[in-house]
Parts: C-alpha cells; structure tokens; sequence
C-alpha cells in the first residue's frame, strides 16, 4: 500500500497535543506525587491492594456494563479497530476493567477482595475547567461483601483522604439509594407515567431519553425543567424494604463516624451498573465540574459479565479535578518541589571521570541526596554559571587542584558563606550538615 501524499505544509506543520490531553509538565508532577504518595499510603492502611488493568480492552466489556443508552457509551468512547479487525476501546473508567480482571483471573472465588486502581481513562467530551478527554482517576472496588459496613468503610476511606489534603470543609458527600434492580424497575415505570402525562413541559433531551433511559431525566441541569423535576416522584419514596434497611444502617454509620451528609434523591449516575447506595462527594469551589469523587454499589455487574453474583461497591475520583481545587484553595505545602541538594561541577575536561566516580561514591553513600552532576563542558564561568541555575543549595567543585590534594572545595550557593575545602573520603558524611547550615 503506498503511503498518503504528505504535503510540504503538512509535512513542517508543528504537532500537538491532542485537544483535552494534557502534559504533565516538571513542575506540575511534584503535585501530583505528594497527592499519589498521601493515596497510596491511605490504601496501605485500609489494607487494599493495587491492581493495574491495560488502558485498552474489548468494546463490548464497556457496552455490557456501562450500559447502551448512557452518554459515555452512546458517544464519548475512543473506538477503534485494531489490525486483526477487533473492536477495542481505551478505558473511559476503571470499573468495568476491574471486574473483568478480577473475574478472568479467579479473584472473586468465595473470597472478598478491596482492590484500588490509579490511571488515565479516555472520553471524548467536550473539553473544559476540569474536564479532559484524558484524565486520571484514583478508583476503589470491594468485591464479595453485601453489608452497609462495606458501603461505609468506601466513604471513610475518601473522608479521610479529603482530612488528609485539608479539603474537609470544601466537600459535600450527596447520597442516595437506587433499591433494588426490581424495585428500581417498578419506579421506571411510575417515573415514565409521571412524565408522559407531562410530556409537554419535557425538553428535548428528555424526550429522547423518555423510553431508553428515564432516570437519567432526573440530572437534567435545564433551569426550565426544574419545577417538573422537583415534584416527580422520589425513588427513596419506592425503595424496596431490604434497600432501606441497607440505607438506614449506612446513614446510621456515617453519622457515628461524624460525616456528615446530604440526600440527594435525585442522584441517579450515568453508568447504568448501580442499585441501592450511589455517592458523590462534590465542591462549590471548581464551577460547573464540581464533583470530585463518585461511586456507589453494583451488586449486579459480576453476573452480568458473566460470574456467579458477586455484591461490589466502589468509587473513583478525578485526580485533575482535585489538584485544581488544592490548587484554587492553596493547600499545596509549600515544599512540593524536588530542590537539589548539590551540584557537582568538574571544573576542566580533565576532571569530568574522576567528578562522575565521586559523584557515584557519594550517591552510594548518602541514598536521600539529590545530587546533579554538570554534564555538556563549557568554560569555567558557564560551568559555575549552570551550578547557580541548577536551584541547589552547594556547589561541589573539583579542578586539577582539588584532585592533587584529594579534596573537593565546597561553595555555599544561597547563603553568604566562606568556601570549604573538604577531604573527599569525609564528603558523605559532612554533607547533611552543610545543608543544614550547621558549622563544620
Ligand atoms: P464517574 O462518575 O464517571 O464514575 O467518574 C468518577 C469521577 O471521575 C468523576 O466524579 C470526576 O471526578 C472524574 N471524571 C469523570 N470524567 C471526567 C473528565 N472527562 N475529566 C476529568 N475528570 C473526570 C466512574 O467512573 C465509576 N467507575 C466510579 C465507580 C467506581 N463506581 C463504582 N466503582
């Protein structure tokens, strides 16, 4: 096959990101790892396990489990065919794969499992303020355990995350109770009466929604469809008895807990997997994509994938969407940077070997050291030049003279302060000292 005409435009054109895909630049990312590293220690402690799932999977793992008639399936996934003509879809959310992964791999087998996930998910939305077409998710899925106690501990987990960043008083936890698959099927059918017999005051997108997916009315963000949406009928008014003995237990937990909450009996999802308890913790502060972590229970998605019925809870919170709002709040400490310690500078081509050794003796030496070594030559000047750019706190030079007598000169970059010349077999041990400013 030969290949397409590439026009010389074309051909010199800059490439970019894709719109909605972010970089995540230098400065960023030492955001990022304080957020991760605050996540990861918190599942240690909870006692759940990480689990990594490939970005792509078949198209049909979504459709099944997200449902046909939701938005993400509907038209927001990246669908493609891949070379053998197999439909594959990058991941728009991390449940389904987890499920999947849990079940092809015997992990639901008379056992519980907590299980959390981190990584990118895809949905081609239209991009804005906190919401991407690539972005991360931090997800959490139990298996195997039926109880409000389970349901419970999920919520505790995220309250103690917002605890730990400084966010508890700039969230709201909304809560709801979808009943049981049969009793939600029964309040289909009473909520698609009510609006039939409204079916003037319905918009468009309601209208179309009316037959395939009727609940999903109830988000509706139209103003004009707000009084019709305030007296429908409300699903915890139809709540099947076992559903509302689960959700009282819950709510009784919570408030033992101190956490305090909303219900929201309009809170229905957009993923089609749900029954009984559905949860978002949501803030004012990010304008119109203000929920930050969403989730709830699926009792039914194992069998519908095809294992034994498994009862499941999870969530999964936008990371982008929580670096935003530590970011709008200032709640970043102030040291998330990753300062240099030292740079090492060889001060001629005749000491750049003898600067990498002392350089790997020392990294050896002293594991918490963050230590550059000037690489790319120059003159004199530029070499002290790049040290003082570097943002470390020594210089560490090492000239013809320094290598005769065995010693490195040490130059205090961000204090004012006499140079030191000090034996290199005594440099590991003086250097925490040097950076902590005490007298050597
Ligand atoms: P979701 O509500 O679709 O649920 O997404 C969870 C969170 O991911 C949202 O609350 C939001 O913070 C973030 N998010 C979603 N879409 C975007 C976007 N386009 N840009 C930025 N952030 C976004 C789920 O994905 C379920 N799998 C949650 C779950 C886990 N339920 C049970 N287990």
């Amino acid at each position: 096959m030969s290949k397409p005409p590439v026009s010389k435009n074309e051909s010199t054109k800059k490439i970019q990101a894709i719109r909605g895909m972010n970089d995540l630049l230098p400065d960023q990312s030492a955001r990022w790892q304080y957020f991760e590293g605050i996540v990861q220690s918190l599942m240690r402690r909870y006692g759940y396990a990480e689990i990594r799932t490939p970005i792509v999977e078949q198209t049909a793992l979504f459709a099944r489990s997200i449902g046909e008639v939701t938005d993400i399936v509907e038209k927001e996934m990246y669908t493609f065919e891949d070379r053998n003509g197999d439909s594959l879809t990058l991941r728009p959310e991390g449940t389904a794969s987890c499920v999947r992964a849990a079940m092809e791999h015997g992990l639901l087998h008379n056992q519980t499992q907590r299980l959390w996930y981190q990584g990118p998910m895809f949905r081609h939305e239209r991009p804005q303020k906190g919401r991407y077409r690539q972005f991360h998710q931090v997800g959490v899925e139990a298996f195997g355990l039926d109880g409000p106690d389970i349901d419970a501990e999920v919520i505790l987990l995220s309250a103690r995350l917002w605890q730990e960043l400084g966010l508890t008083d700039h969230v709201t936890l909304e809560l709801n109770s979808l009943g049981s698959n049969e009793a939600r099927a029964a309040y289909r059918d009473t909520l698609v009466a009510y609006f039939e017999a409204h079916h003037e005051a319905l918009d468009e997108d309601s209208r179309r929604r009316l037959h395939s997916n009727p609940l999903r009315i109830l988000d509706s963000k139209n103003p004009e469809m707000a009084p019709l949406l305030a007296d429908a009928p409300r699903l915890m008014d139809h709540l099947d008895d076992e559903s509302r003995v689960h959700f009282e237990a819950l709510t009784a937990r919570l408030e033992a807990a101190g956490i305090d909450y909303v219900i929201n009996p309009r809170l229905v999802r957009g993923l089609d997997y749900y029954c009984r308890t559905v949860f978002e913790w949501t803030t004012t502060a990010l304008g119109s994509q203000g929920t930050v972590c969403a989730g709830g229970r699926y009792d039914g998605l194992v069998e519908q994938l095809g294992g034994k019925p498994t009862p499941a809870v999870g969530f999964a919170m936008g990371i982008e969407r929580l670096i935003l709002l530590l970011e709008t709040l200032e709640l970043f400490p102030a040291a998330t940077g990753e300062a240099l310690d030292a740079y090492l500078v060889p001060l001629d081509e005749g000491a750049e070997a003898p600067a990498m050794l002392l350089a790997e003796r020392l990294r050896g030496a002293s594991p918490a050291l963050r230590l550059q070594l000037h690489c790319g030559g120059g003159g004199f000047k530029s070499r002290l030049k790049k040290a003082d750019r570097s943002g470390a706190r020594l210089a560490l030079l090492l000239g013809e003279d320094e290598l005769a007598q065995g010693v490195v000169t040490v130059k205090f970059l961000r204090e004012a302060r006499d140079q030191q010349r000090l034996p290199q077999d005594a440099l590991a041990e003086a250097l925490p000292a040097l950076l902590t400013g005490e007298p050597t």
